[in-house]
């Protein structure tokens, strides 16, 4: 974390609120603190705001100075009375009157030509200005008592993720502000989206919370700046905000972007590689996605059945990682319908861009699933399988074993499990498995352990390509002979005979699997 206490300016106060029953004197004390020129953080249902008053030009200079942030990039004005509107935006288009009826109180910000009332201060030097009306009780109330006119950035350092709950704020603004209300986690997570109201017709310069096509049901089409979504060099987003490398996280970032199932293979793969390397891996999954994760930090930001939940949770995911100094993370990409536009935005900004497609990653792993067949998938299969688990493989393999007849689940056989645990290893969580051919997709490679298993399964199952024997793949002839009856002794050698054709085994798929050089890239 960042030591603050080295810049604390100031001794910053900090009040908590409850929206359902709002204490009048901490809104007073808030309102008072903004009069004289000061700096209040406060909730908004988008992200938590750095309050000033927004026609006191000194005020927008501190909040630049508390933000770190570049000062051609403008503040965002917020009003609680819509009739305030006519007092700092001129020309205001007829629209405004039925999107206002739509969205305000709401995560929309609208963009009209100044009047002389705003300080160009605030507007980063634009003949233009920011308005929005947030929906959030604290945040109405705050503005009001303020005087009707606060400018609100989002309350993070400049280029950290936008805060989401009042101790992201603390962490970045301490010491440097006057005060901070805590009202709680805030309800949608990304910021209002920004709808340019001078330009006809009106354009999105940042998606939100309300989308293209519920401005398209009120006023009719709406045009999106076309640098929201992809990064074009040499063309300038109209939000001067839009064109920093924002809500960056300290890791590097990248977005696997592919059907669901092709970006949980390649991010299985990657983080794999990345965990040999001894690299700090994230990865951001979804509630539906987490199980199949086995390496790195797994962050679950929210559900695929309801997007909001994960608008909601990214920013608090992205700053979860600044903590847990990662070195990189791994991200699913989501829908781009409804909000998932604004997750997608934020994301792709906090990636500096990096997507990666899945299938290129899918495409470098020939198999994903080793199967051992034996007889009874009792002794032989499973010892195969747990010596294969622990060799140092290139890439992740589910291995498994199955038995030609396992009519019931059983442990497996004590003479087996002796001569495993005599090498530390043991099968003691093992429980034998009928082999069912149909559902195999062709990244699985079959090994069996003898011949006759292997022919019997081909005329059985046309559908499996990628089936040898063990001694076949591993390339030694000598046969596995089955310990079944016999003495321990007799399950030792055979153990012995397994570990090097593993090895072999190993080996062979480690040169199928392209060399160490192709990760390096995704790391
Ligand atoms: O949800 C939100 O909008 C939050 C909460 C606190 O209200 N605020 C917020 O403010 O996100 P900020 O300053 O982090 O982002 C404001 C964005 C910047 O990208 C800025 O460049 C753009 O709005 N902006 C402000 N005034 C503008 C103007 N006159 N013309 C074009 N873009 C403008
Ligand atoms: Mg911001």
């Amino acid at each position: 974390m960042v030591n603050n206490d080295i810049m604390k300016v100031m001794e910053t106060i900090i009040r908590k609120i409850d929206k359902n029953n709002i204490d009048k004197n901490v809104i007073q004390e808030a309102g008072n603190i903004l009069k004289k020129g000061g700096l209040v953080a406060f909730p908004t249902e988008t992200v938590y705001g750095l309050g000033a008053n927004a026609l006191d030009e000194k005020a927008a200079q501190k909040t630049y100075a508390a933000k770190g942030r570049p000062s051609d990039n403008p503040l965002i004005v917020h009003i609680a009375d819509y009739e305030d509107l006519r007092r700092i935006a001129v020309k205001i288009p007829p629209e405004t009157d039925a999107l206002a009826v739509h969205f305000w109180p709401g995560p929309l910000t609208m963009i009209f030509w100044k009047s002389e009332a705003v300080p160009c201060g605030t507007t980063g030097g634009l003949d233009t200005v920011a308005v929005r009306m947030p929906a959030d009780p604290v945040a109405l109330e705050v503005i009001r008592s303020a005087g009707g006119f606060v400018s609100a950035p989002s309350a993070n350092t400049s280029g950290r993720p936008s805060p989401t709950a009042a101790e992201h704020v603390v962490n970045d603004l301490d010491g440097k502000i006057d005060m901070v209300i805590d009202g709680g986690d805030v309800e949608i997570g990304v910021e209002s989206t920004i709808l340019d109201m001078t330009v006809s017709p009106p354009m999105i310069l940042r998606p939100g919370a309300v989308t293209a096509e519920m401005f398209e049901e009120v006023i009719g089409p709406v045009e999106i700046d076309r640098t929201i979504l992809k990064a074009e060099s040499g063309i300038r987003p109209k939000a001067p905000g839009m064109k920093y490398r924002h809500y960056a996280p300290k890791a590097r970032l990248l977005i696997v972007e592919g059907d669901i199932r092709e970006e949980i293979l390649a991010i299985r793969q990657i983080a794999y590689a990345a965990h040999r390397r001894k690299r700090k891996v994230g990865i951001i999954a979804t509630q539906e996605t987490l199980p199949f994760y086995n390496y790195g930090t797994v962050k679950n930001v929210g559900t695929r059945e309801n997007e909001k939940t994960i608008a909601r949770n990214l920013y608090r995911v992205l700053r979860e990682f600044d903590k847990e100094d990662v070195q990189v993370i791994y991200s699913e990409s989501f829908a781009m319908q409804g909000i998932g536009k604004a997750i997608m935005n934020r994301l792709e900004k906090a990636a500096g861009h990096q997507l990666i497609p899945a299938s290129e990653i899918v495409k470098l792993q020939k198999y994903r699933r080793i199967i051992f067949v034996s007889g009874t998938d009792s002794a032989r299969g499973p010892i195969a399988a747990e010596l294969l688990r622990n060799q140092e493989l290139e890439q992740e393999y589910v291995i498994d074993s199955r038995g030609m007849v396992a009519l019931f689940p059983e442990p497996v056989n004590q003479k087996a499990e002796a001569v495993m645990r005599s090498v530390k290893l043991t099968l003691e969580n093992h429980v034998s498995q009928q082999f069912e051919g149909e559902d195999l997709s062709e990244d699985t490679l079959v090994l069996t352990l003898e011949e006759a298993q292997k022919w019997k399964i081909k005329a059985e199952n046309e559908n499996i390509q990628n089936i040898y024997t063990l001694n076949e793949f591993a390339g030694d002839p000598t046969e596995i002979p089955n310990p079944y009856g016999k003495s321990l002794a007799a399950y030792g050698e055979c153990r012995e005979l397994l570990e090097k054709m593993i090895a072999a085994v190993a080996e062979k798929l480690n040169s199928l699997a392209g060399g160490e050089e192709q990760w390096e890239k995704y790391m």
